[in-house]
């Protein structure tokens, strides 16, 4: 997709999108509600067009082809399966739209009920499933045809927790499976980091950063980033300057470092909870922290969040793995530290396209939405 915008009257609910789809990739878009998540998937199925740019696929424009005729597989939020056939009939109707005759339907048919786990349910009708068990016919449905791109919208929100866990499990599996490219729709950011080869992470109708899980939560590009993807704790330094290849500034009357950032200096120094230690030895030689008061702790099973306050009111969280010594008193006095390495200065007033690896690149096989960026 080229430059993708689109306008419902006068508000912009996406700004010129510039995104490569790579073949075979986990694709996941990640936002907060309004972010023009949903849009650019519908734009990308073809059921809406963009006010500007264009969508490609291997170079050619399909901007103007319609849904059906992208042949794209989707799964959305609520399952919409046809009440009256059966799972097996619900599986098998993209094919006998497609005139596929009966034999090689019911294989078809039966391998995905192999692929999604259904076996056994096949002559049941959709309301004598599961919430998990219909998600699962609407997945077998939308993958059945052997669609180039699966589109999923939310598909998993509506189910327990639990459920959503193993689905999640079964996705990733069922993407491995069959080498579908995936584009899958999100707000849960652990769903995004646990199912993703890659994740675009939307503010506001843009893209603001796109990566692997891992670049993105070790090296968010702003604030807005860093913070939506888990808990991390931000100390804003006074006076931020260079130091051989660091930026050191204060905070809370210590001195506090951390390898300098290309271009301009950032007073922003973040660290994530699970490097935090609390204790009431102050750093080492190859630490830094700052004194902090414990104001409550959190246990969750495996582990323990630690919330902490510094002397200018800032809040502090730290995360204790199940089984680390046991903490210090709440109220009292404590150091927060952690080792220089881990702290990590976070662009400020970032561009909202700063990215770390570009947004387009030249492959074949993908689609693209782009803009005509004179416009
Ligand atoms: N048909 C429409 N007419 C007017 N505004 C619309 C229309 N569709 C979407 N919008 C607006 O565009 C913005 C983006 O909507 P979109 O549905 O893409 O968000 P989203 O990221 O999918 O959010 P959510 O996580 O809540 O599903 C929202 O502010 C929404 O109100
Ligand atoms: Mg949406």
């Amino acid at each position: 997709m080229v430059g993708v915008s689109k306008a419902f009257g006068a508000f912009n609910a996406l700004n010129r999108i510039d995104l490569d789809i790579r073949r075979g990739e986990f694709l996941t878009f990640l936002g907060p509600s309004g972010s023009g998540k949903t849009t650019l998937l519908m734009i990308l199925a073809g059921f809406e067009k963009p006010s500007g740019g264009m969508v490609t696929k291997d170079g050619a424009d399909i901007t103007g082809v319609s849904a059906d005729r992208r042949n794209f597989g989707m799964v959305f939020q609520g399952y919409a399966l046809f009440p009256h056939m059966s799972v097996a009939d619900n599986i098998g109707f993209p094919l006998r739209v497609r005139g596929v005759d009966k034999r090689e339907r019911q294989a078809r048919v039966a391998d995905m009920v192999d692929l999604v786990g259904l076996a056994g349910h096949q002559s049941k009708r959709p309301q004598d499933l599961s919430g998990g068990q219909q998600q699962r016919v609407a997945l077998a449905r939308a993958l059945v045809f052997g669609p180039e791109l699966l589109l999923l919208d939310e598909p998993l929100s509506a189910l327990d927790k639990n459920l959503r866990e193993q689905l999640q499990f079964e996705l990733k599996e069922i993407h491995r499976k069959t080498g579908t490219t995936f584009v899958f729709v999100t707000h849960d950011q652990n769903e995004a980091l646990a199912l993703s080869d890659r994740i675009a992470i939307f503010n506001h109708g843009d893209i603001v950063q796109i990566d692997t899980p891992e670049r993105l939560y070790s090296a968010p590009c702003d604030r807005f980033t860093a913070e939506f993807l888990g808990s991390i704790n931000i100390f804003k330094l006074k006076n931020p300057r260079r130091q051989n290849g660091s930026i050191i500034g204060e905070f809370g009357g210590q001195v506090l470092s951390a390898p300098a950032l290309e271009g301009a200096i950032s007073s922003l120094l973040s660290v994530r909870p699970e490097f935090l230690d609390v204790r009431e030895a102050g750093p080492a030689s190859d630490e830094d922290g700052v004194r902090a008061v414990l104001r409550a702790q959190v246990y969750q099973g495996g582990s323990t969040i630690l919330k902490l306050a510094t002397a200018d009111g800032s809040e502090l969280i730290a995360m204790r793995a199940a089984g680390q010594a046991p903490c210090v008193e709440i109220d009292k006095p404590v150091w927060v530290t952690w080792p220089r390495l881990r702290g990590r200065l976070i662009p400020e007033n970032s561009l909202s396209r700063e990215v770390t690896e570009p947004l387009t690149t030249t492959m074949g096989g993908t689609w693209k939405i782009t803009s005509n960026r004179t416009a």
